[in-house]
This record gives C-alpha cells, structure tokens and sequence, in this order.
C-alpha cells in the first residue's frame, strides 16, 4: 500500500540557522567527480592493465576482448559478440551494491533530490511516496547485491595477492602498485562488511545470542564496522577510483612502478 502523508503546516522553510547545506553540496561534488571519472574510464576500455596489477574497474574480465591478463587467461565467460568495454559487464554489480546503499541513498536523496534537503528543512514535494513505487522500491534489492559483493570482493583479493608478482609473473616481488591494491581491497572489505544488510544476515532473526556465540561475536565486530559504514563508503569510493588511476598512469606510460622488492 502507498503511504502518503501531509506536511506540518509550518511557513518557514527551517529554524536552522547553520549551514546544513553544505554537507549536501560537498556529497553532490563528491558523487559527480566519482560518477564523471569512473564513467569516461568505463567507457575507455583502455589502459586497465599493467603487469602484474590489474584496475578494479575491470576485474574480473569476462568477455573475450580483453587484454591477456594473470598470465594469460581471464574468465572470458563472454563470446566475441561483446564489443563494448568489459568493465561494463562488471561495474553494475559495485554499481548496484553501492546505488542501493542506506548510506548512499540517504546521500543522494539529499544532495541531488533534495528529499529531504537536511534534518529538520522543509521539503518542497509536495507528495512522500517514500520507496514504496517503482523504480525506488527496487531499492530493496539492496541484500541480494550484497550477496554479489562478496565474489567480487574475492576477486579484487585475488589480483592483490597478484600483486606480488613482477612482469614476468614470478613472485615473492612487490611495487607502489601492491600497496595501492592491497589498502584498495582492505577498504572494499571494510565497506561490504560494514553494510547494514551484512549486519542482519549474521546477527539478525534469533531469539538469544547466548546460543550463538560465534554469530554473536560476528555480529559485534560487523557492528564495530557498521558504525563507521559512511566514513567506509567514501574511503573505499576513493580508494578504488585511485587504484584505477594508479593503473592507468602505470598502463599509459605517464607514471613508472616503483618496486620494493
Ligand atoms: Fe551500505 Fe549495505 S547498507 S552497503
């Protein structure tokens, strides 16, 4: 059933008087620097390897265009029909993990909806239909991408540990690069980990923890996360767009992979 309510009858807009736009203008500039850099490298389809590390953006490769990468052989589940960028079959996974998100879509509702704009600020819709319709109510989705998440959180682990190779694939070999990936899929870990979802599904639907220490400890050290879930997103928001970069600096030539060892 729709819920629709109506609005208190008060005239003035707010009674705030500090600046409770400014979070919303800084959340705005922050989601469209992600969205207008992660669109272009999306869309480029160039430059997302450089031996031995791979960009988030496009792991795991499942189409047939992309470069031999791990040696080789991808997970090229994709035949030659797919002529557009790879990293557009993977993204709508993150994308959908991250779109459907309690935290972001608190973000986004406010800063380009403006519904609400701030806590205690007038909305200016006139209807609430809160995410009761299409397409909002797809936000309840929000638990199945996190099911998604882990694989490619896996995954991301998997081409850290790759990190350690050199060019030729040996290992036992570390550069910027391995750091940059491994402080990347950290975040990713920390972020997938601290989503509200995560939190029910270990510690959600029993009736006493005393039956369920293992759960119950689980629960605790995902609440410990869950707590910090915001400052997560835009960590691993960040982290990931610059593991990117990294790459493709490193890919284009404009930068050289310091190596460690
Ligand atoms: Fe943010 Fe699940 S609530 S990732």
């Amino acid at each position: 059933m729709a819920i629709t309510t109506k609005r208190a009858a008060i005239p003035e807009r707010t009674l705030r008087t500090d600046r409770w736009w400014l979070p919303q203008l800084s959340t705005a500039a922050g989601l469209l620097v992600f969205i207008g850099y992660s669109t272009w490298r999306a869309f480029s389809g160039t430059h997302y390897y450089a031996a031995p590390y791979v960009s988030p953006f496009y792991s795991p490769c499942l189409a047939t265009n992309c470069v031999p990468m791990r040696g080789g052989a991808d997970w090229a589940v994709i035949g030659d029909w797919w002529r557009l960028s790879p990293a557009l079959l993977v993204l709508i996974f993150p994308l959908g993990f991250r779109m459907t998100c309690y935290y972001y879509r608190k973000a986004y509702y406010r800063a380009f909806w403006a519904s609400p704009p701030a806590c205690a600020v007038g909305e200016q819709h006139a209807k609430y239909t809160g995410e009761t319709r299409f397409p909002l109510i797809l936000q309840n989705l929000h638990r199945y991408f996190f099911y998604l998440a882990i694989p490619v959180a896996v995954i991301l682990t998997y081409d850290a540990v790759l990190g350690f190779r050199d060019a030729s694939g040996a290992f036992g070999h570390a550069g910027l690069g391995t750091l940059v990936l491994l402080v990347n899929v950290a975040l990713i870990w920390a972020y997938t980990l601290s989503c509200h979802s995560c939190r029910h599904i270990v510690g959600g639907r029993l009736r006493n923890f005393s039956k369920h220490p293992v759960r119950y400890r689980a629960w605790q050290l995902v609440g410990r996360l869950n707590t910090r879930h915001m400052q997560l997103a835009w960590a691993s928001l960040a982290s990931v767009g610059l593991a990117d970069l990294y790459v493709y600096l490193v890919s284009s030539g404009a930068f050289s992979d310091p190596r460690f060892f």
